[in-house]
């Protein structure tokens, strides 16, 4: 052989343990990489709501993220969407059905265009007196069970979330229910608060909550009703010269998510999930009285709206006018429901 011939040979030889030594190199590095975006790859659960996030529901969403992401050690990532950023509130019921977002908290007065109207339940005229009342339902038997009803609809129900008492605004003052007479009011999607509006002499309005400041402030609808922090946080108090604190109905939220994503997880993770989801709870009831209040003392400080406490006489008078919506809308719920809250809370329509 001779010297040229044998020195290529083994200048080949050494390319080829070269090039083994790369690939494997190559590939090693590789299925490491791959293996690592694999294990780094968290989960992502998107979290619509359309409120602002300093609210009870956007607060407790932020806690459920942080607490989701400490307990599953990161192999979960929540991503809060407030504000209606991603969908409104109409839309945001149907992206949870196909699976574009995993997980919303919509207020209970928003299920009834889901087809499941027992949660009309909850928009009842002083059905609860205070959110011990209300607790007796969300946190028992029946509220299990109306979480249940979602189910059908390819949706599980975790746990119910407290906003708090809602209260009417306008521009003109509201001291009686006839002050209400030929109003138009904005409400959510509820058949119940339609009648509640009608019982005052009001026009209903239902229209999504993106659209209420706007509406309020072109004179589309003269007034609306909510718990005092979501008014302060839209800046509705700056487009209404007048709330009074009626206190009529409960605005609260249930939490849910699409039952085949949620069905789909790891075992250990879910348990995970739902213990975050537990703590969370705790954490919305805890601060959303609080929220409410210092809402009220920011609208009472931008003295742009005249806050009014109704006279005892005075809030009678909104209990009698309002009292029908009970026996007209118990259909809606069904009055065997209806009559078990009442068993619940000890709360006697009769007696309004
Ligand atoms: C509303 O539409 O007024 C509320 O349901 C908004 C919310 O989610 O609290």
């Amino acid at each position: 052989m001779s010297r040229l011939r044998s020195f290529s040979i083994s200048v080949v030889n050494l390319l080829k343990e070269e090039i083994v030594r790369n690939l494997g190199a190559l590939c090693g590095g590789l299925l490491l990489c791959l293996s690592l975006a694999v294990s780094a790859d968290p989960i992502i659960i998107k979290f619509s709501h359309v409120v602002a996030a300093a609210t009870p529901k956007g607060k407790a969403s932020e806690f459920f993220a942080q607490r989701a992401a400490e307990l599953t050690k990161n192999k979960v990532k929540v991503e809060v969407y407030p504000n209606s950023a991603l969908y409104k509130d109409k839309e945001e019921m149907e992206a949870l059905q196909i699976g574009a977002v995993q997980m919303l908290a919509p207020s209970l007065a928003k299920f009834g265009p889901l087809g499941v109207k027992e949660f009309e339940a909850f928009d009842f005229p002083y059905i609860f007196d205070d959110t011990a009342d209300l607790h007796k339902i969300t946190q028992g038997p029946i509220g299990a069970s109306l979480l249940a009803k979602l189910e059908p609809k390819g949706i599980k129900g975790l746990a119910f979330w407290d906003n708090g008492f809602k209260s009417f605004s306008a521009n003109t003052p509201i001291k009686s229910p006839a002050d209400l007479k030929g109003k138009k009011m904005r409400i959510q999607s509820s058949k119940v608060l339609e009648e509640e509006i009608r019982s005052v002499g009001g026009l209903p309005q239902v229209m999504a909550f993106s659209e209420v400041y706007q509406a309020l402030q072109t004179g589309v609808v003269d007034g609306t009703e909510n718990p005092i922090s979501n008014l302060y946080t839209q800046k509705m108090h700056e487009v209404q010269k007048h709330l009074t604190l009626t206190n009529h109905g409960y605005l609260g939220y249930a939490v849910i998510v699409n039952k085949k994503f949620w069905e789909s997880l790891p075992v250990d993770v879910r348990g995970q999930l739902e213990l975050a989801v537990k703590e969370a709870t705790i954490y919305a009831n805890k601060i959303a009285q609080e929220e409410n209040d210092s809402a009220l003392e920011g609208v009472r400080k931008s003295g742009k709206t005249v806050v009014y406490t109704p006279t005892n006489e005075e809030k009678m008078a909104f209990k009698k006018a309002m009292a029908p919506v009970h026996t007209k809308m118990a259909d809606r719920v069904g009055s065997e429901l209806l009559k078990s809250i009442y068993k619940e809370t000890g709360f006697d329509p009769g007696k309004l």
